[in-house]
């Protein structure tokens, strides 16, 4: 037993509980469904009464929180947290991937937090821009993926076509687990692919929108549906006999992805895809350091901030630091170590987040998403732990950013206020700063993975620093790591610009689209121009 664990039969505990929890979050573009079926997993695993509760679209645009006065005005939450339920014992938490308008760089820190995805695929649409991205970040850090195709209920695209485009676009695997009876817009149900029984879905009557699910033997199919079931059989046949079967060990590598087929509006499929989370998807393991050894599920409570949020509540200056927990049992108002500074932190306020609703958390284990509130002190990437030697986790990565701004404070008598204040976004991970040769120090350059990023700095800005600022925007999308050799010649082509991540001190290069970056490299096939983290372009 490792020296730090903590005793015999808490260390059981926590390894029994973290065996019974998987968490994971939905990657998509927008529009494929993640709000429906995060419904739909919550509503199935009924942990809320009714459809619409979780945070639907409708729902999402009437509801006037009373967070940030900037979410008021834009009727959407910047608010990335965790839905937990039980479902067949097991305790599932879905982490919320912030997407639409307020897709940013958390969208992508929230896969660090997680042991799987699911990839949600709109059955006209296949592969999406938003989707390679947050896939790049998967595959990067090798978490692995269940592909569910969304829809189906709807015309679409052919099955065989959309396993195509996911294996020749990413190169992962396709293993179907179910196989739809029936193409798009006619959904008769699933083929199971392990017992080569139907599911059958119809829609109930008087207009309730969650299918009903009857299981079928194959004859019986057959009777019932006729040429949907043979085709569907036969494809699946023809999969399964070029190797396309599903393995779990390929698939917890992620070299495979499992593959169903649903509508989550009504609720089709929906059963399936938690039983693989629950028979599949990897439990928490246990998480390397930064000296690379892996921290036992069972030594004392440790964990690292993915995510802070700001200001939730104007009443009095708040700040949610979302932690998940990598070993250990966390208990509400333990004190822990913060790694950095090494100060204790006292953790009397724990919460559950979710949508607008926060419930108070006595207990979590590996895996969960624990939300500490009064947390100024704690940044992005930062360690906790309870006991025993220092842990810390690496810091988290930086993702390409794609829009960028030149900022200023409007009064230059405030200039130290406004350095400080943007240091302190940049070390809190709000924003990545850049500086350039070109521009002085009065000007720094922001850079994001999403616009709301710099509405967050500037409103911050203006509310934490009393700095009001201005922002240009700059005409780049596109970002290359490069190295100082190269800098020159990119700094002499036109429309492209060489600056300094302050954070890391890489240098990247900007470029206003793909056209130009390709015109620079074929010029000139030497330089250094490396793509960085999420860039689908
Ligand atoms: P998102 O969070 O990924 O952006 O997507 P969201 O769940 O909001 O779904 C986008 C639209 O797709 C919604 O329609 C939703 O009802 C619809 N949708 C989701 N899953 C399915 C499905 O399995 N089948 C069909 N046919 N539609 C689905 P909307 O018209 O934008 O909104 P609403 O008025 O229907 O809520």
């Amino acid at each position: 037993m490792s020296v730090i664990s903590t005793s015999a039969s808490a260390a059981n505990d926590v390894a029994t509980e973290a065996a019974r929890r998987r968490t994971f979050a939905v990657i998509s573009h927008p529009d494929a469904g993640k709000s429906t079926i995060t419904e739909a997993l919550a509503l199935h695993a009924r942990a809320i009464n009714s459809a619409g509760a979780v945070h639907g679209k409708g729902d999402r645009r009437g509801v006037v929180s009373d967070w940030m006065a900037m979410e008021q005005q834009r009727g959407i939450s910047i608010t990335s947290a965790a839905l937990q339920f039980t479902y067949r014992d097991v305790v599932i938490n879905l982490v919320d991937t912030p997407g639409h308008a307020d897709f940013s760089e958390d969208t992508y820190r929230v896969l660090t937090a997680v042991d799987c995805a699911v990839m949600l695929l709109d059955a006209a649409k296949g592969l999406e821009p938003q989707t390679l991205k947050l896939f790049e970040v998967c595959r990067h850090r090798r978490v692995p993926v269940i592909t569910f195709i969304n829809k189906w209920d709807r015309p679409g695209l052919e099955a065989l076509e959309l396993l195509d485009e996911v294996e020749q676009r990413i190169g992962l695997r396709c293993t179907p687990l179910t196989w739809p009876v029936g193409v798009a817009g006619q959904f008769h149900g699933v083929a199971d692919q392990r017992t080569g029984e139907m599911v059958a879905f119809t829609r109930t009557p008087g207009g309730a929108t969650a299918v009903i699910e009857e299981e079928l033997p194959a004859d019986a199919a057959a009777a019932r549906y006729g040429e949907d079931w043979v085709r569907a059989v036969e494809e699946l046949d023809l999969l399964t006999a070029t190797g396309a079967v599903h393995d779990s060990a390929a698939f917890v590598a992620a070299a495979t992805t499992p593959v169903l087929f649903g509508a989550a509006v009504t609720n089709a499929g929906v059963r399936q895809l938690l039983d693989v989370l629950v028979d599949t998807a990897p439990a928490p393991a246990a998480r390397p350091d930064t000296t690379g050894s892996p921290r036992p599920l069972d030594a004392p409570f440790s964990g690292f901030v993915f995510k802070t949020q700001a200001n939730m509540n104007p009443a009095h200056r708040d700040q949610v630091a979302f932690v998940r927990v990598c070993s250990g049992r966390f208990e509400r108002g333990m004190v822990v170590t913060h790694a950095g500074t090494g100060r204790p932190f006292a953790t009397k306020y724990a919460q559950q987040v979710f949508g607008r609703d926060r419930d108070t958390i006595d207990e979590a284990f590996p895996g969960d998403v624990v939300g500490l509130v009064n947390a100024t002190a704690l940044g992005i990437g930062d360690s906790l732990y309870a006991a025993g030697p220092a842990v810390t986790f690496p810091p988290l990565p930086s993702f390409a950013p794609e829009h960028f701004v030149a900022i200023r404070a409007t009064d230059s008598s405030k200039f130290k206020r406004f350095r400080r204040g943007i240091e302190q976004l940049d070390g809190e991970g709000v924003v990545q700063v850049l500086r350039s040769d070109r521009r002085g120090e009065q000007s720094p350059v922001l850079a994001a993975v999403g616009p709301m990023q710099f509405e967050v700095a500037t409103h911050r800005l203006a509310a934490e620093f009393g700095v009001p600022t201005a922002i240009d925007h700059l005409p780049y999308t596109l970002a290359r790591r490069t190295d100082a050799a190269s800098a020159a010649a990119l700094n002499a082509a036109p429309g492209v610009e060489v600056m300094t991540r302050v954070r890391d001190g890489e240098l990247l290069a900007l470029f206003p689209d793909k056209w130009r970056l390709s015109t620079v490299r074929n010029r000139d096939p030497d330089l250094v121009l490396e793509p960085l983290l999420a860039d689908a372009q």
